[in-house]
């Protein structure tokens, strides 16, 4: 067991944190891409923050799909096929048993790949801030409306399909190589794959206006969070109760509004707790918080296990159809 350097810096134990998480009813956790690195997806930021020579952050606008769909489509495709090739981890599963065993825990995810639903997480204490990749909507969504939900299609349309040529077309070589490289802190980007250039009639057409392109049913930089998800964020941060703990997980807290949520909970009387690889990405912590710091799926199934109990590897059995 591990003791804080001073007063002032956050708690580093399990026990003191395994005794105030028993005693804890509402418990909110944020969820970021770190959680799923070791299920061998890359996150946005630092290392693997790169697809092949794009900056994922830099693709998630509508501009950069306006002024190349296909390149686009293609970096949400490619997405779509690491994620559903992907596995939940024992953080994923070890979230979700909580989340049955704790019908007051909620779950804010900034993820979109389909890993906590994957691993069964009760749907109703889910709040997708992002989005899903496996979404997909018309371009033009206000005056078409059109959307589906769970297109688990991969490749959506045949003209996304990986290059033949790519290096990560072994997929289950590609994860295991991704994840061990993720956890090394390398760089992970295919830049040694050529991008095609796409016709706009091959990428996915929206079948109801039948005039523009679908797209991911993603939240882009610059767009507002999807308002069910909000209105029931808002009802629970709402409720007169307090929070008593909110768990930050596998994320940078740079992008707004999710980052804000943790200072919502704490003034609602939240102890935080945050679990990362980077201590430089704890911030603002307190002598009542905690900060454990390695991969998200070898700690929480350890820190929450005195409630979850043993957390075995994902059963692909077991797990929702896809
Ligand atoms: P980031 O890439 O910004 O941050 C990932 C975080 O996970 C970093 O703090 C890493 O130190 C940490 N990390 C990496 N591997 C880890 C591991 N194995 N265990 C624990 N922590 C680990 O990703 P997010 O914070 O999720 O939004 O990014 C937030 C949003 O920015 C995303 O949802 C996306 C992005 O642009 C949109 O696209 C709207």
């Amino acid at each position: 067991m591990s003791h804080p350097a001073s007063r002032d810096m956050p708690l580093t134990d399990v026990a003191s944190f395994v005794q105030h998480l028993q005693s804890s009813k509402r418990i909110v956790a944020l969820l970021g891409a770190g959680l799923s690195a070791s299920s061998g997806l890359p996150t946005f930021r630092g290392a693997g923050g790169l697809w092949r020579t794009y900056d994922a952050t830099m693709l998630a606008t509508p501009q950069a799909f306006q002024r190349d769909p296909g390149l686009s489509w293609q970096f949400y495709s490619y997405r779509r096929h690491m994620a559903l090739n992907a596995k939940p981890n024992r953080a994923h599963l070890a979230l979700a048993e909580l989340a049955r065993r704790n019908p007051a825990f909620i779950t804010l995810s900034q993820n979109v790949d389909g890993l906590s639903p994957r691993a069964n997480h009760p749907a109703g204490q889910l709040k997708l801030l992002h989005g899903n990749l496996f979404d997909v909507k018309c371009w033009d969504e206000h005056r078409c409306g059109y959307s589906r939900k769970n297109d688990f299609t991969d490749p959506i349309v045949p003209a996304l399909a990986l290059p033949t040529e790519n290096p990560d077309s072994d997929l289950k070589a590609a994860a295991e190589k991704k994840k061990h490289a993720l956890l090394r802190g390398a760089d992970i980007s295919d830049i040694n794959v050529e991008i095609p250039q796409l016709k706009r009639e091959d990428l996915p057409q929206c079948p109801s206006c039948k005039k523009n392109l679908l797209r991911p049913g993603v939240v882009w930089f610059g767009e507002s969070l999807p308002e069910d998800v909000m209105s029931d964020v808002d009802d629970y941060f709402s409720d007169r109760e307090k929070i008593d703990l909110m768990l930050v997980i596998g994320t940078s807290a740079k992008v707004y509004p999710a980052a804000g949520y943790t200072s919502i909970a704490r003034a609602k009387g939240a102890r935080v707790a945050v679990i990362n690889m980077d201590r430089g990405d704890a911030r603002e912590l307190t002598k009542d918080d905690w900060f454990f710091e390695g991969d998200a799926a070898v700690i929480i199934p350890d820190i929450l296990k005195t409630v979850v109990g043993e957390i075995g590897e994902f059963d692909d059995t077991k797990g929702p159809a896809l």
